[in-house]
């Protein structure tokens, strides 16, 4: 019998694995659930959509600077902030399987159930329960009754009732465990950025509007992590907390959603797959007044892949009272002393990088067979030049080892090979989707000319090595996604 073809998602993890983008962590021990380690095509890949994310949201801006703060803050942090009181998710057991689930999570599998078949009508009216259930555990246990829900493993409904659950890990300072010593991990790295605001203020001589961004681990106990690197308990955020004067607010909540869409769209993701959602009242955070979601279209549906939240003035407030420290601030143009309001854009680095390969990702019917091409934008990719000698004798791969080396030292990321036929190299290369892949053939030992082959044409051309830096540089900022 013929082998079922490999769900997308299945397709995504498997060419991760073998090509060394992610493993799952502690393979060799049975692995702990949902929780990946990245290899070395993986590193890079995360490298660069940081890169690309920092390059753009500080410097290129004078009106954004850098931080760089502790996971493990005084407890008292998540106090103020309120999520030690209100940081959780909705949880259900079903007695018969033992499983835990998100309750909302439930019903929105039931609502993309309906979508799935085409009961359009129903699933709306779903979510519209559901939008209207949230925050309120017996409405939730009520709706997953009256809709129907039944657990995925045990096919039954005995459901427990809904209750919160924080989604903080704890730990402990110091040699004792005691309640006194309670610490957490940071759930969001935005808070660091709170708390140094003044610090920032006085050193950097920056004044509202103003922006202090950050890229840091965050820690979450998600009930249902999942998707791959979707949803996971440890991951990288990027966030930037922008502060302005509080009649500017709206302006820059337009603004910066603007600005966060468009960087997915000019670093080559698909129009099409991506969409701006308006939170509703009551799925908003409860720091937030407003919140849009940029969501993707992956293949288990649509997704959040970054907010843009309007924080107010809250954080900042109610560090100020629980601190004792003053944080507002003084124009001394205006004379006027106010707590600034503040726009935060916030995304997740693995959320990113996952979103980048699944959108590059492409199976091209060719005469004689399928190319598996990863169409990265050149700045995304993991490997911007692979190198070749067409054959492995009579100086081409000495020559091509000083080319990787001339390209090297302009920071360019490059990897040589020389080993199968030119062709398979080339496949293993879009495979990865490296843009450019330069050959070195018995020419070019007289004539310093290279073959310079393109990714996503095939097409390729012939560059004098002491072109080739400026030939790539261009091509780079050329690029466009077929
Ligand atoms: N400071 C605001 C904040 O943390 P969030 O919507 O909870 O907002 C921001 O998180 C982004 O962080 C999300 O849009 C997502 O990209 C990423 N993120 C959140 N939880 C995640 C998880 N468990 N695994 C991977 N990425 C996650």
């Amino acid at each position: 019998m013929a082998k079922p073809k490999p769900s997308f998602m299945d397709t995504i993890v498997s060419l991760c694995k073998r090509r060394g983008f992610v493993f799952p962590a502690s393979e060799i021990y049975g692995g702990i659930g949902n929780t990946y380690d990245y290899g070395p095509l993986g590193v890079e890949l995360l490298r660069r959509v940081k890169d690309a994310w920092w390059s753009r949201t500080v410097t290129a801006r004078t009106d954004v600077v850098g931080l760089d703060s502790a996971i493990i803050q005084n407890p008292q942090t998540w106090i103020t902030s309120g999520h030690v009181g209100g940081f959780s998710d909705p949880l259900i057991d079903n007695k018969t399987s033992k499983q835990r689930y998100r309750a909302d999570h439930l019903i929105e599998g039931k609502i993309a159930k309906y979508e799935k078949k085409g009961r359009s009508e129903q699933a709306a009216a779903l979510q519209e329960k559901l939008n209207a259930a949230l925050g309120d555990n017996e409405a939730m246990g009520a709706l997953i009754a009256e809709a129907g829900i039944k657990c995925p493993i045990s096919g039954t409904d005995d459901w427990t009732e809904v209750r919160q659950f924080n989604l903080m890990f704890k730990t402990y300072i110091g040699a004792l465990q005691s309640e006194d010593n309670i610490a957490y991990l940071r759930p969001e790295t935005a808070q660091g950025i709170f708390l140094n605001f003044k610090n920032v203020l006085e050193s950097s001589r920056q004044k509202p509007p103003f922006g202090i961004a950050q890229i840091g681990k965050s820690f979450r106990n998600e009930i249902t992590p999942g998707n791959f690197v979707f949803r996971t308990r440890e991951f990288e955020q990027a966030e930037m907390e922008f502060f302005v004067p509080p009649a500017e607010e709206q302006q820059w909540y337009d603004y910066w959603r603007k600005a966060r869409f468009d960087w997915y769209t000019e670093l080559g993701i698909r129009e099409e797959k991506l969409r701006m959602r308006e939170h509703e009242a009551s799925e908003l955070a409860h720091y937030s007044t407003a919140t849009a979601d940029i969501e993707y279209e992956y293949p288990f549906g649509w997704g959040e892949l970054e907010g843009i939240a309007c924080r107010t003035d809250f954080d900042l407030k109610r560090h100020s009272e629980a601190s004792g420290t003053d944080l507002v601030f003084f124009d001394p143009q205006t004379k006027e002393h106010y707590t600034p309001y503040v726009i935060e854009p916030a995304g997740g680095i693995n959320r990113m990088a996952l979103t980048f390969l699944i959108d590059a990702y492409e199976e091209e019917e060719l005469e004689k067979d399928t190319r598996v091409v990863l169409r990265f934008h050149p700045e995304i990719a993991p490997i911007t030049c692979a190198v070749f000698p067409l054959v492995k004798k009579d100086g081409m791969p000495e020559k091509a080892r000083e080319i990787e080396a001339l390209l090297g030292k302009a920071r360019m990321s490059t990897f040589y090979d020389e080993k199968a036929a030119i062709g398979r190299r080339y496949r293993r290369q879009d495979e990865i989707g490296t843009p450019f892949c330069v050959t070195v053939d018995g020419d070019t030992l007289s004539d310093d000319v290279v073959t310079v082959r393109h990714r996503d044409s095939m097409q390729q051309e012939k560059v004098k090595v002491s072109e080739l830096l400026t030939y790539l540089i261009e091509s780079m900022s050329g690029w466009s996604r077929q």
